[in-house]
């Protein structure tokens, strides 16, 4: 496994490798990049893992200084999956001079968790893109874990014509249903026992729709305030359609309900989707 740290260097390793697929990460690995790893091995004759917190998805007020740096474990991990190239640039690699030219993802970036965290959108649209630039793979794996990201993702790629197939991975979750992120290590004991709510509630949520309910405020609103009993501080409880994250129309069957919610001083965010 090669471990790379200039845009240089990245590209006369992969001039060698032209089928390659790249999985773009933040570090402190866990089983659920993991699994992206093994849905891209298969696909190339080279896996690129990118490892860089990007602090232009991050607004002033959030985690970028205490976001879990851990790149010795994460190598280890990494090596044991079969990745070939690692790719863990500096800021500097990544942002050699401010960057002016960024990418506005539209109306996506104003809803939701765009609404709660204005930039971030734009922060992990323009990375991306430049990453994709910097490593030029056929395809690319991301988590549904980050659906808005996704989405967000899908449309850039589709709008910009970028020559790259997106494939999305379902989210990996502990054995009592959270979700996995790095985020997880913020939470007290208590919180960790509290956390796996989130899913619990919103599978309430998808088990409501699935058996004919349709009254989409009032089910949110439930959700809101069952998780505001328990003590989170919910930032947005919302069903939405898959294809566009607007609210679903009567008759609607691909729907998803999405969730952001605050346990003590850790903000965790999960989904579930719902076909009818
Ligand atoms: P990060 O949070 O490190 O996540 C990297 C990838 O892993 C993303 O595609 C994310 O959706 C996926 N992922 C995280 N937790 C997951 C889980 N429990 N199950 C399945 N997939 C999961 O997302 C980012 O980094 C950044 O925004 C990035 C795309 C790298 C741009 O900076």
């Amino acid at each position: 496994m090669d471990v790379i740290h200039s845009v240089s260097a990245l590209r006369e390793r992969l001039q060698r490798e032209p089928n390659n697929v790249f999985v773009p990460t933040m570090g402190n690995l866990h089983a659920g990049h993991i699994q992206l790893i093994n849905i891209a091995k298969p696909r190339a004759a080279c896996t690129v893992v990118s490892i860089f917190v990007n602090r232009l998805q991050f607004g002033p007020k959030e985690d970028f200084d205490k976001y879990p740096r851990t790149l010795e474990k994460d190598c280890t991990k990494l090596r044991e999956a079969g990745v070939d190239v690692v790719f863990v640039p500096d800021e500097s690699e990544i942002y050699p001079e401010p960057q002016t030219y960024v990418i506005e993802p539209s109306d996506l970036q104003h809803i939701l968790d765009g609404a709660v965290r204005p930039g971030h959108f734009r922060g992990v649209a323009t990375v991306v893109l430049k990453l994709f630039n910097m490593v030029s793979p056929h395809s690319a794996i991301f988590g549904k874990k980050d659906y808005q990201q996704c989405l967000v993702l899908t449309n850039m790629v589709r709008q910009l014509a970028l020559p790259i197939e997106l494939i999305l991975a379902e989210t990996v979750r502990a054995e009592d249903g959270l979700a996995l992120s790095s985020r997880n290590r913020y939470l007290s004991p208590d919180e960790r026992r509290e956390a796996p709510h989130l899913y619990g509630i919103l599978c309430k949520a998808r088990d409501q729709l699935a058996t004919g309910a349709r009254d989409y405020q009032r089910i949110e609103l439930d959700v809101m305030a069952e998780l505001a009993h328990r003590g989170w501080k919910p930032d947005y409880i919302s069903i939405r359609r898959q294809s566009d994250l607007r609210p679903p129309v009567n008759g609607e069957t691909a729907m998803v309900v999405l969730a952001a919610a605050r346990l003590g001083g850790t903000r965790l965010i999960d989904n579930v989707e719902v076909n009818i």
